[in-house]
């Protein structure tokens, strides 16, 4: 078993002896210790603690030994909503944006998430696999440790079952963890336009039979929006899948308010994802309910599409419990960069930075169910830790945007970059 020691930690942040989700005000402490170390043992945090002790607390030390004087040690981003297997790319509508056509529009004359489908099934499998690990290489280079990652690029049964056989190669191979979840209910195929019954047979009687069969899912998915799924059609789809054992983790409230935060409280959902469009009644409606779940926010996303940004404060003032994700995806955030994701949620969403890596770190980790193996500094818990740059505080590293302020990377207890 490969040991290593990391020595003269300047901060070594979010250290935690036990771990839970934090839920309203809780995400305002990220506890931290200076002047550190943490020791390695093969993939595993094996311990911490103050250089004062340190001869005290380690009996013998390691021969692999890194000085981190000046720099933070944090656990890795735990980035618990993408889609980023997918072909091609979207540049030419990024350019009809710009000239004033909306999202929606360019969707409902199909292009979109439509152009997507079409890239992505005319890729062969192995070079679908081959983008989607560059992709997946490139976000682990800027700290993320573990992803969630999507299906919804199909809509037909074949190349659903393409996208999530590539999610599971990419499982298999990537010291990155993964989940996997399933949007055959990203949007109706135009073949099934005129007729939505059809295709939510077709997701329910064909491909989610096989998804159970080959374990290729832990989650479903549905894009609740207006000209998408409405949601009845959303509780059918999220039905189907929760007696095949998997949970749901939804889009809703993106563009309109439709009654998708209900439906995701009645079904119990782990998370409810986007929230752009949130009217305050609905923030109270979450509030009491008594719903336990994630929201998820992505301002990354609501950054493209020029939309406002999801009413994180509220959310925490109503004792919810957010997270911060990338959704990197060729229509909506073309980055998968969480660096990006937790400065834009200090500079528009008024997350302070101890709160904005709380909710892309430990709650992250448990919008996955990767809580009690991810997303803090835990004995026990997964050795996936960031090294900055030397910087001066935490708050540097939003303030500093756009600037790469990551200078290694931890997977596993290997150095990956
Ligand atoms: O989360 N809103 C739905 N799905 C993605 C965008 C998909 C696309 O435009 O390709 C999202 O923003
Ligand atoms: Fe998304």
């Amino acid at each position: 078993m490969q040991n290593r020691i990391l020595t003269h930690i300047k901060q070594l942040v979010n250290v935690r002896y036990d771990s839970h989700p934090l839920y309203g005000s809780e995400i305002s402490v990220l506890p931290c210790l200076e002047d550190a170390w943490l020791l390695i043992e093969g993939d595993e945090i094996a311990g911490f603690g103050k250089m004062e002790d340190i001869k005290k607390e380690v009996r013998k030390l390691p021969e692999d030994q890194t000085d981190c004087s000046g720099r933070l040690v944090l656990p890795c981003w735990c980035d618990s909503h993408s889609h980023l297997v997918y072909a091609g790319s979207r540049e030419n509508e990024f350019a009809d944006k710009i000239r004033g056509i909306s999202y929606s529009e360019i969707n409902a004359r199909g292009g979109g998430i439509l152009d997507t489908v079409r890239q992505t099934t005319d890729i062969p499998e192995d070079e679908l696999f081959r983008v989607s690990w560059n992709r997946l290489e490139e976000v682990a280079a800027t700290g993320t440790g573990a992803i969630e990652i999507k299906s919804g690029y199909g809509l037909s049964v074949e190349t659903e079952l393409k996208m999530l056989r590539v999610i599971r190669r990419l499982k298999e191979k990537s010291v990155v963890e993964i989940k996997s979840t399933f949007l055959g209910a990203h949007t109706y195929p135009l073949v099934y336009r005129e007729n939505h019954t059809a295709y939510i047979r077709t997701i329910i009687d064909e491909m989610l039979p096989v998804i159970a069969n080959e374990k290729l899912a832990d989650y479903i998915d549905v894009f609740c929006e207006t000209g998408f799924f409405n949601p009845e059609e959303t509780e059918t789809i999220v039905r189907a899948g929760q007696k095949f054992g998997l949970k749901p983790k939804l889009h809703v409230n993106q563009l309109n308010s439709i009654g998708g935060i209900e439906t995701g409280i009645k079904l119990n959902a782990l998370s409810m994802d986007h929230l752009e469009t949130l009217p305050s009644a609905e923030i109270d409606r979450i509030k009491n309910s008594g719903w336990k779940g994630f929201c998820t926010l992505l301002p990354t996303a609501a950054f493209f599409l020029r939309l406002s940004y999801p009413p994180a404060r509220q959310l925490l003032d109503g004792g919810c419990a957010i997270t911060l994700a990338s959704d990197y995806n060729p229509g909506s955030s073309p980055s998968g960069n969480m660096n990006t994701v937790i400065a834009l949620a200090c500079i528009q969403m008024k997350l302070l930075p101890e709160e904005a890596v709380n909710a892309a770190t430990i709650n992250g980790a448990y919008a996955m169910d990767l809580g009690n193996s991810h997303g803090s500094v835990t004995k026990g818990k997964r050795a996936n830790l960031i090294i900055t740059q030397p910087v001066p505080s935490l708050a540097y590293l939003p303030y500093r945007f756009g600037s790469n302020l990551i200078d290694k990377v931890i997977l596993r207890g290997r150095f990956i970059a």
